[in-house]
């Protein structure tokens, strides 16, 4: 029997800012998510790190060296030394086109604070990086989540499944998508693969760059949802709405906006 290819697009897609709008203010700082709410974008995606004192900051790197005035890996610093480190500058020095005063000085933000200023006005899609095996993490966002009451409005995702089927255990609720390293080249998943990530996610969010029709409708046929990164131009997001995509990561939450609404 011949499979019908699935290729109308989602019930609903999502736009979500990744590290907040991040294509338009620094990274994983609070400006760039405000930003993102601003657009209207569905979601923002953050990057979480751990302390030295245990306290779940957002950040991309393992080390402050690329995004702040610092050196030194995330792990070895308190919070209280974070706090010293502008998290704005670089940018508007990378980015001169989108520089803004308002960016100088911003400080690395805790996940705590994001949820504070954001609440519910945004969904969420937290990212685990570089779980470590020594702190149970998972359990520490599972608590800041619920502590804020914003159980419905987060997603996790991680390259690591063993994190995140540490997070299902704990919590089955949550929303759980396996982020899926993929190079150039178009490939097909394995049925195996998509059967195994079915035991505790929700979906898997492949690089954009390895995707096809054919997978997006071999990932939506298994019963997952699909929600490919980093699709920054509009050439992309028109081909990854027209195969029926839940959604995309995207730097630049504005034009994927349009994409969707001319569709
Ligand atoms: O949105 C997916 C993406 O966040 C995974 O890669 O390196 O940007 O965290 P990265
Ligand atoms: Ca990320």
């Amino acid at each position: 029997v011949k499979v019908k290819e699935i290729i109308e697009p989602a019930d609903k897609v999502y736009t979500i800012a990744h590290r907040g709008a991040s294509g338009y203010a620094p990274e994983n700082t609070l400006p760039a998510f405000q930003l993102a709410a601003q657009m209207k974008a569905d979601s923002i995606e953050l990057d979480v790190h751990l302390t030295k004192d245990l306290i779940p900051v957002v950040i991309h790197d393992e080390t402050v060296n690329r995004t702040t005035d610092g050196k030194g890996y995330v792990k070895n610093m308190t919070l209280e030394q974070l706090r010293q480190l502008d998290a704005g500058s670089w940018f508007n020095q990378d980015f001169p086109m989108f520089a803004r005063d308002l960016y100088i000085g911003v400080t690395i933000p805790t996940l705590d604070e994001v949820f504070d200023k954001l609440g519910s006005d945004i969904n969420y899609v937290i990212e685990i990086k570089d779980p470590p095996p020594k702190y149970n993490i998972e359990e520490i966002l599972n608590e800041t989540i619920k502590n804020h009451h914003l159980e419905k409005l987060v997603a996790i995702h991680s390259f690591s499944a063993a994190s995140l089927k540490r997070f299902h255990a704990i919590n089955p609720d949550i929303p759980l998508y396996q982020l899926v390293w993929n190079d150039y080249a178009a490939t097909r998943v394995t049925q195996s693969y998509l059967d195994t990530v079915k035991t505790y996610a929700v979906g898997i969010s492949p690089n954009f760059q390895g995707i096809s029709a054919a997978y997006v409708a071999q990932v939506k046929r298994a019963g997952l949802k699909i929600i490919p990164y980093t699709v920054n131009y509009q050439l992309n997001m028109d081909k990854a709405y027209s195969w029926g995509v839940d959604g995309v990561h995207t730097n630049y939450p504005d034009r994927f906006l349009e994409v969707i609404a001319v569709n």
